[in-house]
């Protein structure tokens, strides 16, 4: 029950918390060896090398063909050898339409749109086709659009329509869908209903205009927004499509041996019986993602898959021809997969998955064997697995039934199947994660200094508990202990300790269906347990901020001459209870085993933020688990502030002296100040994680400083700048300077405070210990 025995108490606490400040420091000087400075420049990490220049190329490549290995690579624009050769019908005016460039097997659109008035405003005027016809370059003679047409009446002209009549619906619905991302899910249905009419009656040579106008509605209609693809309606009109589509493939009674649209390649061949042993269809690797009559070729005399070092899809059928009668072939290639709506497996990813058709009439298959080569953007995720599949009419799915994977390079992904229909291959990729580096000796000296301060504190508090009222004690304890332990966690638990880079890419043998193109890592725990307890801490200590903060209120707003006993436990049981409540609803709203990342980020242990985009995402924890509540402590607690001060400026409270008055605002301003600091100190340590740059090492500073100015401050605030602290410091060293050998003499020292000056040094701070918060009960 005596002061006197708490300063002394207070001097082995700031002698022992200088020590182990100290210890610590030097601990991780000599761990890491460092030069002594109290911030040491962190290493800069390696400038990462810079992507080597293209060598300069000494191929003659004409029209900016690219020379690889002593080949061209052209534009789309032009073939050849060296790209001399142009692959397009030139700019053209027909009447009072012009035209641009055209590819060849493409459709141009006329420059000149419907007018304002009409239903169409805004909708070209006229399509005309780019034709190679024996060698000689022709442009189809344009075909005007009724600029009042709408699918709608088109969609009941076609079944009675003949001839003429059938390609002008055909050129009208063509032109309709040419801006593809204004098509609403009707439009869509309807166009893709007129297309598939129109494809199932394309029988003979008059309709062949018909046919490659409806191909390349198809084509339009791929590129039409992603969104639509999801309605039910469409689902059931694109399944019949590609369903026409196979069978118009095989179809021979039309002279169509190929059309190529941007999206949609169809591809027709009649096999002789006598040659073949295999046909392969070859999509060659192009400048974009689109498809192109001169990329697409067939070898229909193969003998098994021969792989093209610049394709991106290849198909081999194999087959047996009987009774020697003619084959007929048929290849559909699809340049994604919106035809193809799987409900199994989900994609996050952004990438066009090729689907493509092999399907062969007349005799007997022996087997199919396929090639993809994947084009994902290759930045932030890696492969992971693929799986081989077709199109199961029956399941409305991707299945893996009857197909088997070949290949175990993850750069060309082979299959075999037994059977034909819609192929393609399902990929899951990883993510590369940017693993934060570990803290850099600048950021633990920064913690440490915040530590120290922070012992030292607590360690005073709760020494010379008796010389404060009891609840306040608890609360100042409170907010450094929770600080304190969120700054130990930090520095041991913050990094990944599993990164999940190291496993490599485990392409399975088996032909396993994928549910997901991105695959996460089951969780293993650590990092999770990490991100719970760091958000446990400094959630506490910003709530047991704002319980200082109400509790000042209380007394010097609200004046409240003592506060009622159940006080105290409510106090703690909301101080330590309500962080616990946010971070177990946390959990439970969004971690899962299997998907720890809608909880945690895989990069360094705490909450999620961002999508998988990188963009912020407001439905993660990060916002309305730590950010909101974080930002409405911080209004509270300035709200609080401001009271007191205008409470402070225009009343006058006759309970409180004004030194008292004046020390519990500068409490109360200390209060809010390391409640700001501690806001900023830590986004600016979020932002040293999430950063990869050369501004990492100016976050890590500025964490550095602030973390420094923090455990300063809370010992400057509440240690430091109290009466008891500073008359026991006083004392200490008046004693000390009586004492000349400090370390024989401590003992010494401390048993004669103990016995002679103990009265003295009682009745000397005896005015400046009790306060308003000392009880008055006792
Ligand atoms: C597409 O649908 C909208 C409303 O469903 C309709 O107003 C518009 O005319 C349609 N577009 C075409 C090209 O038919
Ligand atoms: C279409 O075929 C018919 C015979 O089937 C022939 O008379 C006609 O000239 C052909 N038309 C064209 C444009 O080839
Ligand atoms: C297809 O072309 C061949 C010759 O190239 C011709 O004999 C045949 O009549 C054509 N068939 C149709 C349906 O036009
Ligand atoms: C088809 O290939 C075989 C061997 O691969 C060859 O003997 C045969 O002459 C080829 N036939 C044609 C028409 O090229
Ligand atoms: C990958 O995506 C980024 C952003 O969308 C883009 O800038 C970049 O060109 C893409 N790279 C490839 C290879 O497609
Ligand atoms: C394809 O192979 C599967 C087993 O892998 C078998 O069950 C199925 O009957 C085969 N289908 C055909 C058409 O051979």
């Amino acid at each position: 029950m005596s002061s006197e025995c708490s300063f002394i108490k207070v001097s082995y606490v700031i002698f022992f918390g200088l020590i182990l400040a100290g210890l610590w420091a030097a601990f991780i000087w000599v761990m890491l060896g460092k030069p002594s400075s109290v911030c040491p420049p962190s290493v800069t990490p390696p400038p990462s090398s810079a992507p080597s220049t293209p060598t300069p190329t000494h191929c003659p490549c004409l029209n900016n063909g690219i020379c690889q290995n002593g080949v061209c690579f052209c534009t789309d624009e032009w073939k050849g050898e060296v790209c001399e050769i142009a692959n397009f019908c030139n700019s053209s005016t027909s009447v009072s339409l012009t035209f641009d460039r055209i590819l060849i097997g493409y459709s141009g659109y006329s420059k000149e749109e419907c007018e304002e008035n009409t239903a169409n405003a805004g909708i070209p005027k006229a399509t005309r086709r780019c034709l190679l016809e024996a060698g000689v370059l022709t442009l189809s003679e344009p075909v005007l659009m009724d600029c009042n047409e709408g699918l709608d009446r088109l969609v009941e002209q076609v079944t009675n329509a003949t001839g003429d009549e059938l390609v002008k619906i055909a050129s009208n619905t063509q032109m309709l869908t040419s801006q593809p991302e204004k098509l609403t899910v009707n439009n869509i249905t309807t166009a893709a209903d007129i297309a598939n009419r129109i494809l199932t009656r394309a029988k003979g040579n008059e309709s062949e205009m018909a046919a490659v106008a409806a191909v390349t509605t198809i084509s339009q209609l791929l590129d039409a927004k992603d969104a639509a693809f999801e309605n039910n309606d469409v689902a059931i009109v694109a399944k019949s499509l590609t369903e026409t589509l196979e069978a118009f493939s095989l179809e021979n009674s039309n002279n169509i041996t190929g059309v190529v649209q941007p999206n949609l390649a169809v591809q027709s061949l009649t096999v002789n019986s006598s040659l073949m042993q295999g046909v392969q269809f070859t999509a060659l690797r192009g400048e974009n993602d689109t498809l192109i009559s001169k990329r697409i070729e067939i070898n229909s005399n193969a003998s098994n898959l021969i792989m093209d070092r610049n394709a991106e899809v290849q198909i081999f059928l194999n087959f047996t021809t009987v009774n020697n009668t003619d084959g007929q072939l048929g290849f559909v290639l699809y340049q994604n997969d919106k035809f193809f709506r799987s409900r199994f497996y989900s994609s996050t990813i952004k990438m066009n998955r090729r689907v493509i058709s092999g399907s062969f009439s007349a005799g007997v298959l022996n087997s199919i064997d396929l090639l993809f080569v994947p084009n994902y953007n290759s930045s932030g995720i890696s492969f992971y697995d693929y799986a081989c599949v077709f199109w199961d009419y029956t399941l409305s799915d991707w299945n893996t039934e009857g197909c088997t994977k070949t290949s175990d390079d993850d750069k060309i992904l082979k299959c075999h199947c037994n059977h034909t229909t819609n192929f393609a291959v399902l990929m899951t990729f990883k993510n590369n994660y940017k693993y934060s580096k570990p803290l850099e000796v600048i950021s633990i000296v920064g913690c440490s200094f915040s530590m120290a301060g922070l012992l030292i504190t607590v360690l005073f508090y709760i020494i010379t508990r008796k010389s404060r009222k009891q609840i306040l004690t608890i609360m100042l304890v409170s907010i450094c202990i929770s600080l304190l332990i969120f700054n130990i966690i930090f520095v041991i638990g913050i990094n990944n300790p599993n990164p999940s880079n190291m496993t490599k890419s485990s392409m399975s043998r088996d032909n396993n269906q994928l549910s997901t193109d991105l695959y996460i890592k089951p969780d293993k725990g650590y990092c999770t347990f990490f991100t719970a307890l760091l958000h446990y801490f400094l959630l506490a200590t910003f709530v047991w901020t704002l319980l200082y903060a109400v509790q000042m209120f209380l007394l010097l707003v609200l004046v409240f001459s003592y506060l009622p006993s159940y006080f105290t436990w409510t106090v703690i049981g909301f101080g330590w209870g309500v962080p616990a409540v946010i971070v177990a609803v946390t959990l439970g709203a969004s971690y899962r085993i299997n998907n720890p990342l809608n909880y945690r980020q895989e990069e360094f242990c705490w909450l999620a933020a961002l999508d998988i985009q990188g963009k912020f995402d407001i439905s993660k924890p990060m916002l309305w688990a730590f950010l909101l509540p974080m930002a409405l402590i911080l209004l509270c607690n300035f709200a609080v502030f401001v009271c007191v001060l205008i409470r402070a400026i225009f009343k006058k409270n006759s309970k409180l002296t004004s030194t008292k008055r004046s020390s519990y605002k500068k409490k109360l301003l200390g209060s809010f100040s390391i409640a700001i600091i501690l806001g900023i100190s830590w986004v600016l340590g979020y932002l040293m994680l999430i950063d990869h740059r050369e501004s990492q090492e100016v976050f890590s500073y500025l964490f550095c400083i602030l973390n420094v100015t923090q455990g300063f401050q809370i010992f400057i605030f509440f240690t430091a700048r109290s009466k008891t602290f500073r008359k026991s410091v006083s004392s200490a060293f008046s004693s000390l300077s009586v004492s000349n050998i400090f370390w024989h003499s401590i003992n010494f020292d401390m048993k004669r405070f103990k016995t002679t000056s103990s009265r003295e040094t009682y009745k000397q701070f005896e005015p400046s210990t009790t306060s308003a918060f000392t009880s008055t009960s006792t």
